[in-house]
């Protein structure tokens, strides 16, 4: 049931900082600085050349979001939209490592995808959190998220884990690829242990029923962010629309001003994500926004420079620039929360969506 909670949504959301612990747990090492992923001896990845990623929806973000860490882990990789993968997958071969990112584990299209890049001779992963699903019976490994059960139709919880599971991936991948410890992992894991306390300190401290209340009469949301922050910024907009049915888009802080700019107004809330990563540019982006008078919400540290210049923010600890963004991540889950609820949406079960999308 639901317990204390209004909602399936909100109960899933502050279940976050267990079932973060739950796919982090076993799986790092700050002793020895690696990661052990289970079934997955040391250098299974050596001879991985490239990483494509397939998904749908929310499960397509953190999709990117993996793949923006392989990247900036120095792995080639891409992030693809299961329901393109048919008619414009790039090429693939053994070295090629095509990952399904699937949180049921039934998607079709994510299904298709994965059953297409098996067939033209790709070594096949899903990341999934159903054990047993057809996506962990058909790929060639499977790691599974251990989320626990999602009721809401909006994934949160379980988007959360799957960016933490392909974080932990990327480095692996990126060390095994070296055939040395290549990433530098001492930051990061002492980061990745105390997530979820940061994550129970945003739960019981958040601004961001009083910021749902203060921007709902206006026309159209945004969500601007850099590097891992763009990837969240889009499953802000996207969470933001399935469950207020109010008009949301995210984009490339940098992109902005590439033709979003002619939209901006006054009645239009752009919630600025800062990760670290070149915060400098999207403060700048969130400022162009602002001199054409619309509300800018800074999601970052206390001390951030963007809390001076910003109309109102959301504060979340300091942390690695790889997870800064699971962070603000879960202040805009709670925006969008508490802007339904304002405005009365049946939030579980959003009008025209089904939890398990298994039709092309
Ligand atoms: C959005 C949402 C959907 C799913 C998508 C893929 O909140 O839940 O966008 O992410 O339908 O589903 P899975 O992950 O089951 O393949």
């Amino acid at each position: 049931g639901k317990g204390e909670y209004d909602h399936f949504m909100l109960k899933e959301i502050h279940e976050q900082p267990t079932s973060l612990a739950q796919a982090i747990e076993g799986r790092i090492d700050p002793e020895n600085g690696r990661i052990a992923l289970d079934g997955f001896e040391p250098g299974a990845f050596e001879e991985i050349e490239s990483v494509q990623l397939i998904a749908c929806g929310t499960s397509y973000h953190a999709a990117l979001y993996g793949s923006l860490a392989l990247n900036q882990a120095g792995v080639e990789s891409t992030a693809l939209l299961a329901n393109e993968y048919s008619v414009a997958a790039p090429p693939v071969d053994e070295d090629t490592l095509v990952i399904a990112v699937t949180q049921s584990g039934e998607t079709a299209d994510t299904l298709n995808a994965l059953r297409q890049a098996k067939s033209e001779g790709a070594d096949t992963l899903t990341v999934t959190n159903v054990v047993g699903s057809t996506a962990a019976r058909e790929a060639d490994d499977a790691l599974f998220i251990r989320a626990g059960p999602e009721i809401g139709v909006a994934a949160t919880k379980t988007f959360s884990s799957q960016a933490v599971m392909l974080t932990l991936l990327a480095q692996r991948i990126a060390d095994d690829a070296a055939g040395e410890p290549a990433a530098d992992l001492e930051a990061l894991l002492p980061d990745l242990a105390t997530m979820p306390e940061q994550i129970e300190g945003i739960l019981t401290d958040s601004d961001a029923e009083w910021i749902a209340s203060r921007y709902q009469d206006s026309r159209s949301y945004f969500f601007i962010g850099r590097g891992l922050g763009y990837p969240v910024a889009l499953e802000g907009a996207l969470k933001f629309k399935e469950i207020t049915y109010e008009h949301a888009e995210g984009f490339a802080s940098g992109e902005l001003k590439h033709g979003p700019l002619a939209l901006v107004t006054p009645e239009t809330p752009v919630f600025a994500i800062f990760t670290g990563e070149e915060d400098e540019k999207t403060l700048k982006n969130a400022e162009e926004a602002q001199t054409r008078g619309a509300p800018v919400v800074a999601v970052c540290p206390e001390d951030h420079r963007a809390v001076e210049v910003a109309d109102a923010h959301l504060e979340i600890p300091e942390t690695d620039p790889d997870l800064a963004g699971l962070l603000a991540n879960v202040q805009l889950q709670l925006v969008s929360y508490y802007a339904a609820d304002l405005l009365d949406r049946p939030i579980d079960k959003p009008r025209n969506l089904a939890k398990s999308v298994t039709v092309e």
